[in-house]
């Protein structure tokens, strides 16, 4: 039997709640293994299913699998009768934040109920009009935070599910939902900012489904049963942090749902906006102990935790009766103190004020964007025995891993992971401290090749895409940022297409699909894609070149003025051009891959319409740009926009001696960032793009490693080489843009990247250089695990790959002619010649 008529065996157990298990085996012809169709009918609202597969490659049916496990959620909107339940009145202002901003009272909601048999299982599904955690007997459920995250509520709501089963006990029970302010009504953006962006009033929804081992089966909802009072949370803010009065937390739900609570107001819950998650929750992943506590004599402690994160502060209250502890966070000291400019009008501030008793204490609703803690308030000495800092961040499964012989490039490709945990929380942010943390559209652009190298983020995506077609349609242009919320006196900027930035409809899609093999994201997409480039095609008008609308440009070019990040050494119009030619290239790879043959043609012609007009506009005969920038050439280099092959290599020349001229210091900003290391390369420009990553002076990828970053900046001059902070009002530590650079790393200085969608063939093509004697990359594929590894033995490369089952490589060294190998282990030894 030839590899094409391999089968495959599905195994399969499915199980509606209270019914009886049923199995079934399902054969299937073909040789797929990553995103096979479904083999069975869909699943029931609820129903559970465990699935075997085994394989027969021509000689037998192979031993079964390890199961999978699945569970439907409450898919169809009838299966919800939940009411959305909130307080009967206004929320009390509790207090006023520091720009005199009202903050109100989270309310929280309770019932008792009473077991009617023995259970078999239960499930608890909740969602909210702003974030809830739900509380059974006393005792929290589950480990989700900030649920059910920031979509675009107009359009879609999340709900999460959680297995409650063991939680319950017989007789009575008590269920509790704490909410707070979260993105809908909390203050949200920069500029001042705005409040109740969906709505002044917090709700909660929850559906409890317990089955009995009877077989007969219960409902518990949000409805007019339940009650709601004020607990401890004073007030709770993403940006603004979390106040909690421990003498009010007398947590009784039981007694809450009797005699302290007033009835709740309902309303409807339109569950045609109920979606379940397709990617993993906010958690917290790590727990960080400080790596220096430093008493100030003046009772204030100065807490560091040795790393930038995104995530909260966990107290240990021993001894401490009474006080009111204060919590202000900070990314990095200036002058030996908290600077807290870069957070601009984020407060980040926690307060607690504890009673008699000692407390584990977190807050329950906000974040903070920090590696330093000032803490006042405490009475006694403050130790690592006390205070912990909880990493938060969305629980992304970790796919890839890079290192190399210098130690300096591991720390820059440890700050990039750091800068990708920290801001992909919930939605891709731009920044996890200030008043901002918002869906960025070109941030993410520019940096999702790296991000999905090094998690798997494809779940993760899919959300937040579909938010971002659904917002592009509801508007008729693009949204800078995604879930999109107007926001004074910014809201009638963003109406033009800003490349680099919308580009993300249509590059990004591609992305996962190289990285994922996932035709179905793509094909999701694609309208909003087409949609993007129409846009650009009508505000170019006739000539394709795209100067008549506002621009973002090569934003952050580290020549620009502090304060005006747009107004780049490169002309706006020319990266923007360059970017419409690139897009519809990669639309027209799209619709090819989607099967459309007509609109492959439409993008092709388009692409190569506009490709003209920028090499008119924009090349001169003798390879010489007219913005003679680093961005301009890696722009026309990458993209493929050079008119032949020896304007090409006369531009590629004055790359490089661009690079050389300024001894490796950065000239980019976030359009030629991503790509300068790539158009060095791929020309032949190794030692250059080297020179680059090596270099030291300010700016630099490894100058803001030798500052001390512990996550890559927002600016390249985030800290100054003087030690003073960057005053410009938008500087941020930990911003993932210029880490796109990881992509790079991972190609080209470890040498492993998909030539197939999905990996399905994997190309090595390390590219030695610099002072970098040996590297290493693996890459867990769809297929599983890939593997390179080399190193330079006296001038010999020595290199070590390994291929998962399933796919197949292309080797590809220097010097000599890529060759195919299939999968296993395979070492390789060749002569490294300088390059000439
Ligand atoms: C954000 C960026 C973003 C930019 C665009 C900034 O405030 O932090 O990363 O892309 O604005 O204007």
């Amino acid at each position: 039997m030839s590899e094409r008529q391999q089968r495959t065996r599905f195994e399969i157990i499915r199980q509606r709640p209270g019914s009886a298990a049923t199995t079934t085996v399902v054969e299937r012809e073909g040789d797929e293994q990553v995103l096979t169709p479904w083999p069975d009918t869909p699943l029931a609202d609820g129903e559970r299913v465990r699935v075997r597969i085994s394989v027969d490659h021509g000689a037998g049916w192979g031993p079964w699998s390890d199961p999978g496990t699945a569970e439907a959620g409450l898919i169809a909107p009838e299966s919800w009768s939940a009411a959305f339940i909130s307080s009967p009145g206004a929320d009390p202002i509790t207090r006023e934040d520091p720009q005199g901003r009202t903050m109100r009272q989270p309310p929280r909601f309770a019932r008792t109920f009473t077991l009617a048999g023995t259970v078999a299982s239960a499930r608890l599904y909740i969602t909210a009009q702003g974030v809830v955690q739900a509380e059974v007997n006393g005792h929290r459920v589950g480990e989700e935070e900030l649920t059910p995250g920031w979509t675009s509520y107009r359009h879609r709501l999340r709900y999460a599910t959680f297995d409650i089963t063991d939680q319950l006990q017989p007789g009575e029970n008590s269920l509790g939902l704490l909410v707070g302010d979260g993105w809908w009504r909390g203050h949200l953006g920069f500029g001042g900012g705005t409040m109740d962006v969906y709505g002044s009033e917090l709700a909660a929804a929850a559906q409890l489904e317990i089955f009995y081992q009877d077989g007969t089966a219960q409902r518990i909802k949000t409805d007019d049963q339940w009650r709601s009072d004020y607990g401890a949370i004073m007030s709770s803010g993403l940006y603004d942090g979390e106040h909690f009065d421990a003498r009010l937390d007398t947590f009784d739900w039981a007694r809450l749902t009797t005699r302290t609570g007033t009835p709740v107001r309902t309303q409807p819950l339109d569950a045609t906006l109920l979606t379940s998650p397709t990617g993993p929750p906010v958690t917290t992943t790590d727990e960080l102990t400080a790596v220096q506590i430093e008493d100030r004599g003046d009772g204030r402690w100065i807490v560091d935790f040795g790393q930038n994160h995104s995530g909260r502060i966990r107290l240990h209250t021993l001894g401490q009766r009474n006080a009111t502890i204060t919590l202000r966070h900070a990314e990095v000291l200036e002058n030996d103190e908290l600077a807290v400019a870069p957070l601009r009008d984020a407060a980040a501030t926690d307060v607690l004020i504890t009673g008699d008793e000692p407390l584990q204490w977190e807050p329950r609703f906000t974040i903070h964007g920090y590696r330093f803690v000032e803490v006042s308030g405490w009475t006694g000495t403050l130790t690592d025995q006390h205070i912990h800092s909880a990493v938060m961040h969305s629980d992304l499964e970790r796919r890839g891993w890079f290192e190399c012989s210098n130690p300096l490039v591991n720390r820059l490709h440890e700050n990039i992971v750091w800068s990708t945990r920290s801001n992909f929380v919930d939605i891709p942010t731009d920044c996890p401290q200030r008043d901002e943390r918002l869906g960025w559209t070109g941030d993410l652009q520019v940096f999702a090749p790296t991000a999905s190298f090094l998690f798997d983020t494809t779940g993760f995506l899919q959300s937040w895409f579909t938010d971002l077609a659904a917002e592009q349609a509801e508007l008729q242009w693009m949204p800078p940022w995604v879930p999109y919320f107007p926001l004074e006196p910014f809201a009638s900027l963003p109406r033009d297409p800003s490349a680099v930035w919308g580009d993300v409809a249509a590059l990004t899609p591609a992305v996962v699909h190289a990285r994922t093999g996932d035709l179905d994201f793509l094909r999701r997409q694609y309208e909003s894609a087409t949609q993007w480039i129409r846009h650009v095609e009508r505000a170019a008008g006739p000539d394709r070149i795209c100067r008549r609308s506002e621009q973002l440009g090569d934003w952050l070019d580290p020549a620009a003025d502090p304060e005006n990040p747009f107004v780049a050494t490169t002309d706006k119009y020319l990266v923007a051009t360059a970017y419409f030619a690139h897009t519809a290239h990669v639309l027209a790879e799209t619709a090819s891959a989607l099967g459309l043959p007509e609109d492959e043609a439409t993008w092709s012609t388009l692409a190569a319409e506009v490709r003209d007009a920028y090499a008119r506009e924009y090349v001169g005969a003798d390879g010489r740009m007219r913005d003679d920038t680093q961005t301009a050439y890696a722009l026309t280099t990458v993209f493929d926009l050079w008119p032949d092959q020896e304007t090409r290599a006369a531009g590629a020349e004055r790359l490089a001696d661009l690079v050389r001229a300024s001894n490796g210091r950065i000239a980019t900003g976030f359009a030629g960032t991503p790509l300068v290391s790539d158009a060095l390369t791929s020309t032949g420009h190794v030692d250059e793009a080297y020179q680059l990553l090596e270099a030291t002076e300010c700016p630099s990828w490894l100058y803001t490693v030798l500052a001390g970053g512990t996550t890559t900046w927002e600016r390249w001059d985030s800290l100054r080489p003087d030690g003073s902070l960057n005053a410009a009002s938008m500087t941020s530590f930990n911003h993932y843009a210029f880490g796109a650079v990881g992509d790079w790393l991972h190609r080209t200085v470890a040498g492993i990247a998909p030539a197939a969608p999905g990996y399905r063939s994997i190309r090595f093509a390390p590219r030695p250089g610099g002072s970098i004697t040996s590297a290493s990359a693996t890459h867990h594929t769809p297929y599983g695990p890939a593997h390179i590894s080399w190193v330079n033995v006296d001038g010999t490369l020595q290199v070590d790959i390994a291929v998962p089952s399933g796919a197949e490589g292309i080797v590809d060294l220097p010097g000599t002619d890529p060759q195919p190998i299939g999968p296993g282990a395979h070492h390789f030894a060749q002569p490294l010649l300088q390059e000439a």
